[in-house]
């Protein structure tokens, strides 16, 4: 039989179109880094996608549907539950329900911990969450979010919830948020970078937008609830006035949008600095670590950023309750090396 003719072949310039990036195919290559990797944190990692689409179409078409307005009870926190705080809350547990390799789940709007897997030898990770962050935004159309942390468990964990949950933000296997903003926006690290992936709705897909994200070293604005000023204690007013004067050679802008995940985009994006600080209300601060500071800080860190508690980074607390609360200061380098020099004199 004569020579089969030969076929040509013409190399992918791969990847053709890195757009086309799904968070899926993201996190299935981010945890080949990890030696013992089975794909059980991308089938976790699968639950919180599915459950934030289902809580960005409800907030897309929030003043349609009974979803806004109050819940009509009040949560841990003793704040009253939006509606779209339960729908949230709610999704998230039952989707993450259905993925073994979760044992445990802690949520702003639960007391207890809610326990999935529990005790099954595959239950490995805890998924600690802020389910609707910026509530009070829900109902006047302003961006909100939900903010998330993830946890393994380290060894005895297995009948010690304290142990499993109750561990530094150094200790994060991966973090991030989903913000409900002009568009839908997951963003994530699981250390190896901050990653963007933008919701296109016409297909339901997270896809590749922003990769390796870096916060500038300096920003144009500060963000902080200033009606709360005359309660703040040393520096921060200082702090306040040397940004306005000029202090860092440059005038600021001030931003402060009232949802923590909004407020922190910007700063990851266009850099700044981000304050809660200790108040008369909150003398703790207001923002609690586990799920607000906690995942918010790693990516902080690792879009060259930095986080702290007004003194310590926040990433090294050991917490000792899910719902305790910190002060919080987050940004770029140059405005958190100022407060930090202006806070040890
Ligand atoms: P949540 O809606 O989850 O309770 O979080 C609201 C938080 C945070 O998103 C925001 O930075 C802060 O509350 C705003 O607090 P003030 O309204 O006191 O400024
Ligand atoms: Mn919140
Ligand atoms: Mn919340």
């Amino acid at each position: 039989m004569a020579d089969a003719p030969a076929l040509e072949i013409e190399h992918l310039s791969h990847p053709a179109n890195p757009s086309l990036l799904t968070i899926q195919q993201h996190v299935m290559r981010e945890q080949r880094r990890f030696p013992n990797a089975t794909g059980e944190f991308s089938w976790l990692f699968s639950g919180l996608t599915l459950a934030t689409k289902m809580i960005a179409a409800r907030v897309r078409r929030a003043g349609l549907s009974d979803i806004l307005g109050s819940a009509g009870a009040t949560n841990v926190q003793g704040e009253v539950q939006q509606k779209l705080d339960v729908f949230a809350n709610e999704t998230l547990i039952e989707s993450l329900s259905w993925k073994e390799t979760i044992g445990l789940i802690a949520s702003e709007e639960n007391d207890r911990l809610t326990a999935v897997h529990y005790g099954s030898p595959g239950a490995k990770y805890a998924v600690v969450f802020d389910p609707l962050d910026g509530s009070s935004n829900i109902d006047v159309n302003v961006s909100v979010g939900t903010i998330f942390s993830i946890l393994r468990c380290p060894d005895g964990c297995a009948d010690d919830p304290a142990k499993w949950v109750l561990q530094p933000g150094r200790k994060q296997v991966a973090a991030g948020y989903v913000l409900y903003g002009s568009s839908t926006m997951l963003v994530y690290t699981s250390g190896n970078g901050v990653h963007g992936f933008t919701l296109e709705p016409s297909i339901g897909a997270y896809l590749l937008s922003h990769e390796n994200i870096k916060m500038p070293a300096r920003g144009p604005y500060y963000s902080v609830n200033e009606a709360y000023r005359d309660s703040f204690p040393a520096p921060y007013p200082a702090y306040l006035d040397a940004l306005r004067k000029g202090g860092l050679g440059k005038k600021y802008a001030l931003r402060y949008i009232g949802s923590l995940v909004a407020d922190f985009h910007r700063t990851l994006l266009k850099g700044g600095v981000f304050l809660y600080p200790p108040t008369a209300d909150a003398p703790g601060g207001k923002l609690r670590l586990m799920y607000e500071a906690n995942p918010i800080a790693f990516l902080a860190e690792q879009a060259g950023g930095i986080a702290t508690d007004g003194a310590k980074p926040i990433l090294e607390l050991v917490p000792d309750a899910v719902h305790q609360r910190t002060p919080f200061v987050v940004g770029s380098r140059d405005e958190l090396e100022l407060f930090h020099q202006m806070a040890a004199r």
